[in-house]
């Protein structure tokens, strides 16, 4: 009788992970109850102690030998984020950054566990500051895509030189503006700007939306500033439409984009500092 329902059980678990949704869109992953954190901390003490120490302060015993350093949970200051800087991320946020992992670092996506886990872990890295007392931010509202034309990238274009984002991404995005060499983060590690010719997705997502949020919530922790007081949505459209050509991706801004360019590149003032 317990062997059925264990089979059972077994059965419904694969059924679950086979219709799960796919790890690539920030929107399609939803978690569906609250964690546990109890049980959150025994799988925190399995799969994450190593880098994120037993204190949660980003200081296990593989830290020292990783760049950019685990997250100390203790300052519960969180990268990616729906709500603005300075606020908590959601539980959905904590829950995307666990699955999808941090691209080009250490932090590995862990949509190998089930999905009660993952909210569980949730849980418990919430526990390490007092902080999460005060609850998370309101997420902000992310109006309607505007359509990716010409128009638009050129304005995203002067916006991408009046914000001064070249001053850290550089001129061409490649991650190599005048300020970049010297940039630290919260923790005084030196810390790099993100290099659109990379070509990968972004630490936080990888959709046109997720790009919206990025550079209207900031990055805390981190120089990158969030934007949200200075840019109104339409403008923040048509930046996240520029910021498409800068990456060797075939999305529909950059095809437009290389289409346009060879016949109008000396309309173009270029960007970077101005007399
Ligand atoms: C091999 C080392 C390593 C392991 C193991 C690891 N992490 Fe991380 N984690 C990192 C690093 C490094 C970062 C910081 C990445 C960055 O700042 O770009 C990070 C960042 C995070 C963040 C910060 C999210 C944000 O928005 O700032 C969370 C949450 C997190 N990890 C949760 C976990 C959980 C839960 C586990 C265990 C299931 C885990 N990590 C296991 C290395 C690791
Ligand atoms: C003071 C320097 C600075 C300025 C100005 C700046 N950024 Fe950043 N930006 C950074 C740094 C540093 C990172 C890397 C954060 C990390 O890897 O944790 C970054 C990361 C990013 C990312 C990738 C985030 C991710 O999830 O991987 C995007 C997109 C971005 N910046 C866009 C912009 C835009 C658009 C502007 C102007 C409106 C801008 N930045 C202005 C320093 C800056």
């Amino acid at each position: 009788m317990r062997l059925t329902i264990l089979t059972a059980a077994a059965g419904l678990g694969a059924l679950i992970l086979a219709t799960s949704p796919a790890p690539t869109s920030g929107q399609a992953m939803q978690p569906h109850h609250a964690g546990n954190a109890a049980a959150g901390k025994k799988e925190y003490r399995r799969y994450c102690v190593g880098c994120h120490g037993k204190a949660g302060d980003g200081m296990g015993e593989n830290a020292m030998w990783i760049e950019p350093r685990p997250r100390d949970f203790t300052s519960a200051a969180f990268k990616c984020r729906s709500t603005p800087t300075g606020t908590l991320p959601t539980d959905n946020d904590l829950y995307n950054s666990i699955t999808r992992g941090f691209v080009a670092t250490n932090m590995p996506s862990w949509l190998p566990l089930s999905q009660t886990t993952r909210e569980d872990l949730v849980a418990y890295v919430k526990t390490f500051s007092g902080r999460w007392q005060a609850g998370p931010g309101t997420p902000i509202a992310v109006p309607a895509e505007t359509p990716a034309t010409i128009e638009s990238i050129l304005k995203g274009r002067e916006t991408f030189q009046k914000m001064e984002c070249w001053k850290c991404h550089g001129p061409a995005g490649h991650g190599d503006g005048p300020s970049a060499s010297t940039l630290l983060d919260s923790k005084d590690n030196p810390i790099r700007p993100y290099n659109f010719a990379a070509g990968s997705r972004f630490k936080c997502g990888s959709t046109n939306e997720d790009l919206y949020r990025i550079f209207m919530t900031g990055v805390d922790g981190t120089p990158m500033p969030s934007f949200a007081d200075n840019l109104q949505p339409e403008d923040a459209w048509n930046l996240v439409h520029f910021l498409r050509t800068l990456q060797p991706l075939q999305t529909p801004e950059a095809t437009l984009w290389q289409a346009w360019l060879p016949s109008h590149a000396s309309e173009l003032t270029p960007i970077g500092p101005q007399e």
